[in-house]
């Protein structure tokens, strides 16, 4: 927004224009892109994000679940801009390998992608990670734009440019920062999710409104039913929202030398249980709503949360259809697994606790002192709940 010269009742209604408008830029210097919001799965904003990138050839990279689902309006919008090939690869976090992507890149050369080519993603977490890690290796680098289905990328995978796969039993442990060009968020592919999937998202967006977003917390509790209908105006708005705190704290913090990491509030524990049932148990937002109410319970122990407070976003979470019971054995099993992990660690581990609703704070906390708040916060049993008034 400028501000030169003008008087502050049309900067005022600059900003504020600025801030209704449905795009939310990154901010990263000469890196900077922005994420637009479309409705409809029509293809039309993923296809101009992409003409504005004068590309040679696009490469549209999806997997095997969305592709029959979604990929023909974007695929077809594409290729107006220019030639078009279609990546498919095997969906599911078992495929998230350096094979996958040795074999995404092999296909992009025979292809014919140069230089100047663009890769598209269109897909949940798992595709957007190894379409921009193919982005970001093939020819040393090329650039892409990111097109979300699944809540938790359009809330979180999309944006900040972390790219991977997984080595061995290691979660992202191969990987490169590569910034995408644009993010294009279409709250309509929401609807075709998996319901575990798509309310395992929701943890997340909870997550987001504890770390930076007061208003949001509000929302969420009013909109309870709708998200849980999908209603997409809700969807949609809701995700602006998430996306609007995800890029600030990017934009301040790109590669979570600090900052960055308020955005793992709820993951210590979450990883944790999340490992403890083999990544099948529970899906990642259901640990990670788990983790975020022990994590609540310790910040109520260390007298930074209020309980009030705590007892509010558990409540949500349970209201929007995820677990928020702890239970004393399987928190058992995953605390020993943060203890083994000490070596990596060190002793003392940065807990996230929550100060208030959109504000929580970075604490160095001894690892075993953590361990017990969470051993304490499963043992911890909650009032019985008051009478309807
Ligand atoms: N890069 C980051 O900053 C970041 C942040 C958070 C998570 N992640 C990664 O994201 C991954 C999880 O993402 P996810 O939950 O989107 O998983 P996912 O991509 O595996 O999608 C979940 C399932 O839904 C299917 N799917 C996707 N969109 C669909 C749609 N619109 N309709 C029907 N089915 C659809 C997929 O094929 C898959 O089977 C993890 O690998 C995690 O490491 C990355
Ligand atoms: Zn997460």
């Amino acid at each position: 927004v400028g501000t030169d010269d003008e008087p502050p009742e049309v900067v005022a209604d600059r900003v504020l224009a600025a801030w209704s408008a449905e795009r939310v830029a990154v901010p990263l210097g000469a890196r900077t892109y922005t994420a637009r919001f479309e409705d409809g799965a029509s293809g039309a904003a993923l296809a101009a994000a992409a003409a504005e990138l004068a590309p040679t050839s696009i490469v549209l990279v999806t997997d095997s679940n969305v592709a029959p689902l979604w990929a023909a309006p974007a695929e077809a919008a594409l290729a107006r801009v220019a030639r078009t090939a279609r990546v498919v690869l095997p969906a599911g976090e078992a495929h998230k390998r350096l094979g996958t992507v040795e074999a995404a890149l092999a296909e992009m050369l025979a292809a014919g992608a140069d230089r100047r080519s663009v890769v598209v993603s269109l897909g949940g977490g798992v595709a957007s990670d190894m379409a921009g890690f193919a982005a970001a290796v093939f020819l040393r680098g090329v650039r892409w734009v990111c097109a979300p289905t699944t809540l938790l990328a359009m809330v979180d995978a999309s944006i900040g440019g972390k790219t991977g796969v997984d080595l061995g039993d290691a979660k992202n442990a191969v990987g490169a920062f590569h910034q995408p060009s644009a993010v294009v968020v279409d709250a309509a592919y929401t609807a075709t999710q998996a319901e575990r999937d798509y309310t395992s998202g929701l943890a997340e967006v909870v997550k987001t409104a504890c770390v930076g977003d007061a208003a949001l917390l509000d929302r969420l509790e009013a909109e309870v039913d709708a998200l849980r209908a999908r209603r997409l105006d809700v969807v949609r708005g809701v995700a602006l929202r998430c996306v609007r705190v995800k890029a600030a704290i990017v934009g301040r913090d790109e590669r979570e030398a600090g900052e960055r990491a308020v955005l793992n509030f709820g993951h210590t524990l979450g990883h944790a249980l999340e490992a403890d049932g083999g990544f099948e148990a529970l899906t990642h937002g259901e640990a990670v709503s788990l983790g975020v109410v022990a994590a609540l319970r310790v910040g109520v122990r260390r007298g930074v949360t209020e309980a009030a407070l705590a007892d509010r976003v558990t409540r949500l979470l349970a209201g929007l259809g995820l677990p928020t019971a702890l239970a004393p054995a399987q928190v058992g099993r995953a605390v020993r697994l943060i203890e083994l992990d000490k070596k990596r660690v060190g002793r003392q581990i940065r807990a996230i606790l929550m100060r208030a609703p959109g504000d929580v704070e970075l604490t160095p906390i001894d690892v075993d002192e953590l361990t017990r708040g969470f051993v304490d916060a499963a043992n911890f049993a909650p009032a019985p709940a008051r009478p309807l008034d």
